[in-house]
Formats: C-alpha cells, structure tokens, sequence
C-alpha cells in the first residue's frame, strides 16, 4: 500500500474533525524510529488562523489520530508536532495483504500516465565512455521503476548522430580515411579521423569550410554522404549494441537528432512567425531578454538558444524543439524525462521555456546528474590521461567481483562463477552509481563497490540469496507463501515497518525521479532482515510462529527481487 498516502488522508480527517478547518497534514517519516514512525509537521502554520498555541492546536488532532485503528501512539512533540506510532495488528494486516497481491503493495498509478524516457543518447563515431555510464544507467532503472509504479513508458535513444561532427568526419575520411581499418576497427578509425580532422580544421580554414559544405551537402541529401554517414552510423550501433546486451539495457525507440531533421526548417518558421525568434547576423535564435513572456532567470541570461547558423545549419536546439513536438503529438506522452549531464541545464531550461512558449503541455523534466570522479577527485581517466571507455570499465568489474566471491569463500561451482561474478561486478557498478542522489558527484571506489558488507550491490545480492536459501529448506515458492509477519520481537517488529513503505518508495522514486530512494529501502530491508534472521528462528518455528516468519521472509524476499530488477540488477538465486 502507499502508507503515506494513506496516513495524509487519516490526518487530513482528524484536523477536519478535531478543528474544524481544512489543512495540509505535511506527514513524514520521523527521523528516529525512538520517536515513532510518522509525524505530521502541518499543525504549527495554523497557530495564526487559530489563534491558539500550536500545543492546544495538536492536542485534539492527536486524541482523534488515536481512534484509528492504524494508530498505536499519538504523541504531541515539541512545539506542536505530533509523533505518531502504528499498531502492530494494522502492520502486519498490511502486510499480509502486500503479501497476496500479484503486484506486491505497489498500486498502479492513478492516473496511468504515457512517458518517454530520454536516455543514455551517446554520440556516434565515438565510443560510449563512463560519462554515458550514469545517463544508461540511471534512464534504465527510471524506465523499470515507472513501469513498476503502472505507466506506459517508451524507451527512446536520442542518438547525436547529426551534428557538425560528420562534416569533419567525411572531409577527414577523404584525407586520412583507412577503408580496411574502418571494416575492423570502426569506432577506433572514427575516432582517429575524428582527431585529425578537428585539430586540422582549427588552423585551416579552407579545411573547415570544406567540412562545412560537406555537412551541408549531407543534410540537403547527397547520396555518397550519406551513404558514408549510414556507415559510420552502423559501425557505431554495433559497438553500442555489445555494451547495452552486456548492461541488459534495451530501448523501444531509436531515433536521434537525424529523425528530426524534416522538421527543423519548420520550427524556425513557426518561432520566427509567432515572434518568439528572431534574426541576428545571420543566424536565428531566440533572445530570452526580450521577451516577456519567458521565465525571469532566462530574462536575465544572455545565452541566445540558436536554432539556425548563419550557413543555414539547423542545431542541438532545433532537433530538440521539434523532438518535444513529436512526442506530443505522435506518441502523446503526458511527461518526457531527459536523463542528461547537468552541465547541459541550460539548454534545456531553454529549451522547456521555449516548448511552453509554444503551448506545448507535455511535462518536460530534465533528469540532471552529476560527474563520475577518479580517486584523485577528478572526472574519472585511466592513467594514461584517457577517458576509461564502458567496456574496458566492465570487464574489470566482472574480474574484481570474482577475486571477491574467491576471498569470501562463497560456495559457488566451477559452471556459476564466471556468471555470478558478471552479475555482481556490473550490479555493483549499477548500484554504486544509484544509490547516490544523481545530483551529486560521485567518486568511484572499486573497494566499497564490490563489497559484501555496507550499502553495496553485492550485499543486496547475498541478502537477497540468503532468504532464497532459508526458503528452499522450508520447501516453499516465495511467491505463494500468503500469511501476517509477526512484530513479535524487536528486530522483526523494525522489520515490518520498513517492508510497510514498499509501495510508497517505489511511486515516490518514480514521481521524482530518484531510483536512490528504492536503494536506501532495499539496503534497510537487507540490513533488517539480518538483524531479524540472528534473533528469529525460522526453520526451527513452528505452527503459527513458522507461518508468520516465513511470511515475513517471503515478503522481504520479493522485496528485493522486484527492487533489484527495477534497478537494473540481476537477482542470484544461490551464492
Ligand atoms: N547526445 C547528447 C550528448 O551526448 C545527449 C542528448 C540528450 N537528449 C536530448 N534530447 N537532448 O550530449
């Protein structure tokens, strides 16, 4: 169930009944359970309405909360807090239903909302790096967390596959290009003509002028550029197809930048004719200090959002307004979430003040994450200085996660380890890069990642191995084990209350986008569980008490599963 959601409409009745007046209960989770479970914190902001101190005010909303079934304890708290505490029959009742639903106390969204999720959208002719780690990684678990809380999500893969790059890109291959290295070695012969020609047209100008007309001539249609652009465009798939099959991730749309290029001229047209672009030297873009009806902070930015250069190119900006159209009108999303750097805030608070400007209702959010950093504090290298490329960065994982199912003696056989070891290698990198709240930079530590102990991906997995073990021995499916855990000890009694958040967490983490709420429930279910597991027995339970731990190992269990998959993260079985 959605506890929160469920304890707010309590509240919102009792200060009804209690006061006579209608008033945001802001209910939260206290901060120390000594205190209770939830505390409603909206009484103090009607001492002026009420003209009585905020105590006197919480007093009766308290005696009303503790006629609720749901309540055990109602206590008024500091200026006018009250702390409120569940009883354990209506916890385990609770649970016992999460228990018997096929969707394991996670109701489905109301209103059941279509949204597209933006992500991961690397470059082509280069090859993903750790940068694009945190955006796949982060778009994915959003995608499943979405689908989990009952929306219809759509997958989409924005490919930078239209920029001036190809301009450089098709001058530089008629220089430099090696056909047979580009057969084997693609990206490697992108990125090395890349290179040169870049640094080439830095310092020559009929070389850049030459990649301009190039570009133009792709754009406008020239079959032998194009064809060239199709073939740097597959090469890329190929290598990013490797590193989503390795990640598990999958996508329902690819269309990049280049999907959009139809209808770029008519979006200059359209912000042109309704006044909310203009022309400057040459190139069009719209000034936001001159308009009125733009949001203040953009007011007050010089930073034009070009959409045309002067050569006539379209750009980054004007795919991206005609993307926001797209998935208006063709595949009718209610939201549109763009999982990118945060270094790009700009251009999308631009590019959403624009979308509104144009009456476009779709709600735009820009899903903004922070740098990965190298031990030293510095966005992530090898040591030679370059960028760590994915696939280099898996393989190790895979390799270090095996040196440390070897050190802690896990009893796996010669045909499960090489497979355990990848789950747990890249589960830990997933985790180590969700559990951060995405706005922070994160420093990555090979050490704390692939760890079986702390809030580690890998301490999940055993977590979630162990309970799959203890119920093997009871001999019982855990998806069809159906009874009320018991708050029959303290660490059981601590247990429950976290398994009762479940629901809330998972639609919470969807509405914000923060897949680091499930983590933080997951590690606490984890940590629970053990605490639970050293003080009650279950196998060696019987009658009823075997019946309500098993339940609550059950419970705990699907748990884990479910929120693992949600982020991406393979369940072992055994380990
Ligand atoms: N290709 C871009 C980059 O790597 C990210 C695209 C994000 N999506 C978008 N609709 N702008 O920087």
């Amino acid at each position: 169930m959605r506890i929160e959601r469920h304890l707010d409409a309590l509240a919102r009745r009792a200060i009804q009944d209690a006061l006579g007046v209608e008033a945001e209960p802001a209910l939260r989770p206290t901060q120390d359970p000594k205190h209770g479970d939830y505390q409603i914190n909206g009484l103090l902001g009607l001492k002026a309405k009420l003209g009585k101190p905020p105590r006197e005010i919480a007093a009766p909303v308290a005696a009303r909360m503790l006629e609720a079934a749901e309540i055990a304890e109602a206590e008024i708290a500091g200026p006018g807090f009250v702390n409120l505490r569940l009883s354990p029959a209506f916890v385990s009742q609770a649970l016992a239903r999460d228990l018997d639903d096929a969707r394991t106390g996670v109701p489905a969204a109301e209103p059941k909302e279509r949204v597209v999720v933006d992500f991961s959208s690397p470059n082509i002719a280069k090859r993903m790096h750790v940068g694009h780690l945190r955006s796949t990684i982060l778009g994915d678990a959003l995608v499943r967390i979405l689908r989990t809380a009952g929306h219809e999500v759509i997958a989409d893969n924005h490919l930078g596959d239209w920029g001036t790059q190809f301009g450089l890109l098709i001058a530089g291959m008629r220089e430099w290009g090696d056909e047979a290295a580009l057969d084997r070695e693609p990206i490697d012969e992108l990125e090395r003509v890349y290179r040169l020609a870049s640094e080439r047209a830095k310092t020559d100008e009929a070389f850049a002028e030459q990649a301009r007309a190039e570009l133009a001539k792709l754009q406008a249609g020239d079959a032998t550029n194009r064809a060239l652009w199709e073939r740097f465009v597959a090469a890329t798939r190929k290598s990013l197809d490797a590193v989503y099959a390795t990640l598990g991730v999958s996508f329902d749309l690819w269309l990049g930048e280049s999907a959009y290029h139809a209808a770029c001229a008519g979006v200059v047209d359209l912000l042109v004719s309704k006044g909310i672009a203009r022309e400057s030297e040459g190139a069009i873009g719209v000034f936001f200090k001159e308009l009125d009806d733009a949001p203040k902070d953009l007011r007050a930015t010089k930073e034009p959002f070009l959409v045309r250069k002067r050569d006539g190119a379209f750009m980054y900006a004007t795919t991206d307004v005609a993307t926001a159209f797209y998935r208006r009108d063709e595949l009718h999303a209610d939201r549109a979430l763009y999982v990118v750097d945060m270094r790009q805030a700009l251009h999308f608070k631009q590019l959403f003040a624009v979308a509104k400007m144009l009456g476009i209702e779709t709600r735009l959010e820009h899903v903004a994450f922070g740098s990965v950093l190298g031990e030293d504090g510095k966005p992530l290298k090898t040591r030679d200085g370059k960028a760590v490329t994915l696939e280099s960065l898996l393989d190790e994982a895979a390799t270090r996660a095996s040196a440390r199912i070897q050190e802690e003696g896990l009893d796996l056989g010669p045909d499960e380890a090489p497979a355990v070891a990848r789950a747990v290698g890249i589960g830990a990198v997933k985790y180590a890069d969700l559990r951060q709240n995405r706005a922070s930079d994160y420093t990555f530590d090979w050490d704390k990642m692939i760890s079986f102990k702390g809030n580690a991906g890998p301490y999940l997995q055993y977590a979630y191995a162990r309970i799959r073990s203890i119920l093997r021995k009871a001999e019982v499916d855990m998806d069809a084990v159906r009874g009320a855990p018991a708050l029959d000890t303290p660490a059981a009694d601590a247990l429950c209350r976290v398994l009762l958040r479940y629901g809330e967490v998972v639609h919470a983490a969807a509405e914000a986008s923060l897949p680091h709420l499930l983590c933080d429930h997951l590690y606490a279910v984890a940590r629970g569980f053990s605490a639970f597991y050293e003080q009650c027995h279950v196998l060696r339970a019987e009658g009823d008490e075997r019946t309500a731990r098993l339940a609550t190992c059950a419970l705990a269990g699907r748990q884990l599963r479910d929120g693992l998959t949600m982020l991406g993260i393979d369940v072992i079985e055994r380990m």
